[in-house]
């Protein structure tokens, strides 16, 4: 949590000159609000025993406009433009000092799941916003954040058979776990092979085909373009003068087979797949090779969230855990399961288990896919 939280603030110092001239994005929070939103979860959670049942109400915040302002789940998107207090010296020392008391009360902590579960949720909860700060810094086209990995896929990354398998109950294997990750099933109707992630020279192939046209209506990608100054290093001499680039972060670079594709929908995703005969996986299928079940590791995650054709919704018995808004708001049938952990989200989050959830059509996250074919 310490590292996580020097990896914020060192985020809001390096980009201070641009912290004020955010717009008002539907997929983005303002820098500052996000920080203090931390600093608040941190605090709610972690030292005003919010998610102790014998508790009735939690301690007063530091802050008093604290729950107002910072709770996600009552402040509305566009109010959190509209909060000239929360500058970079005032929340920059807010999260210092949480993070402290924090500290403290961990040390204190007894050692069982009960007592330590605010903290690793907290923790996760970090994660999962310093991932999000990544996608303002990609939204915008700020400096890459100094947390994002820059790792090469692997140049032989081979295709994984996953097994048919019956449904099976996964058993916890401790430590802290999601709601919606409890009482997980897991079932393989059919063997199938799973492609290496889809590369953006395949794609950009693809783009010339005309199938992202046909698929969403634009004629490429979001943050790519055609031809343009060069940054990067094209193996195999020149490049031809019709190549594509991508824009990550404030660079822009070529679309090659070193990079996988990224920043595409569930539903271009899919399209892709449908005309090179396959279609995306499903949650149990990556679940299963991402586990090292399958008839290897799938050597190339990590890099990209790779979409399913699951819709996220809850195992047999759930119940909202201490972050009760986590999961619930979006069993909707409107959202989709991604699975691996991509380079932008700290390591705690790539986990086999883990389910992150986007709707389908967003493609300014950090996904990518791989293809299931059949055997
Ligand atoms: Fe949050």
């Amino acid at each position: 949590m310490r590292e996580q939280r020097a990896a914020m603030l060192g985020f809001l110092a390096d980009n201070e000159e641009r912290l004020h001239d955010i717009p008002p994005l539907d997929t983005i929070n303002p820098p500052l609000w996000e920080v203090a939103h931390v600093a608040w979860f941190d605090e709610w959670f972690c030292l005003r025993g919010a998610g102790d049942p014998k508790r009735a109400l939690p301690h007063e915040p530091r802050w008093p406009e604290a729950d107002a302002w910072l709770d996600s789940s009552r402040i509305p998107h566009r109010a959190r433009w509209a909060l000239p207090a929360l500058t970079l010296e005032r929340v920059s020392a807010h999260l210092v000092r949480i993070g402290e008391d924090v500290e403290a009360a961990l040390s204190r902590a007894e050692s069982h799941d009960a007592a330590l579960d605010p903290f690793r949720l907290a923790m996760f909860h970090q994660a999962m916003h310093l991932e999000a700060l990544a996608w303002l810094a990609q939204t915008l086209a700020w400096p890459s954040p100094a947390w994002v990995q820059q790792d090469p896929l692997p140049s032989l990354a081979e295709t994984v058979v996953v097994s048919r398998s019956d449904l099976v109950t996964l058993e916890q294997d401790g430590g802290f776990a999601f709601d919606n990750e409890i009482g997980a099933t897991c079932a393989v109707s059919a063997p199938v092979r799973l492609t290496p992630l889809v590369r953006m020279d395949a794609y950009a192939r693809w783009v010339e085909a005309g199938g992202h046209r046909r698929a969403t209506g634009q004629q490429a990608p979001r943050y790519w373009r055609r031809g343009g100054r060069r940054e990067g290093n094209h193996a195999g001499g020149p490049a031809p003068s019709d190549h594509w680039e991508h824009r990550l972060f404030d660079r822009w670079l070529p679309c090659d087979a070193s990079r996988a594709m990224v920043h595409v929908s569930a539903h271009a995703a899919e399209a892709f797949c449908r005309d090179h005969g396959g279609r995306l996986p499903t949650e149990d299928e990556l679940l299963v090779a991402l586990s090292g079940q399958g008839s290897a590791a799938l050597a190339d995650a990590g890099h990209v969230w790779e979409w399913t054709s699951s819709v996220f919704s809850p195992y047999a018995g759930f119940s909202p855990g201490l972050y009760r808004d986590y999961s619930a708001p979006s069993f909707d049938g409107r959202h989709r399961v991604l699975k691996g952990g991509s380079s932008a989200a700290p390591h705690v989050l790539h986990h086999p288990r883990f389910r992150n959830f986007f709707r389908p059509e967003r493609d300014d996250v950090f996904a990518g896919f791989r293809m299931a074919l059949p055997l």
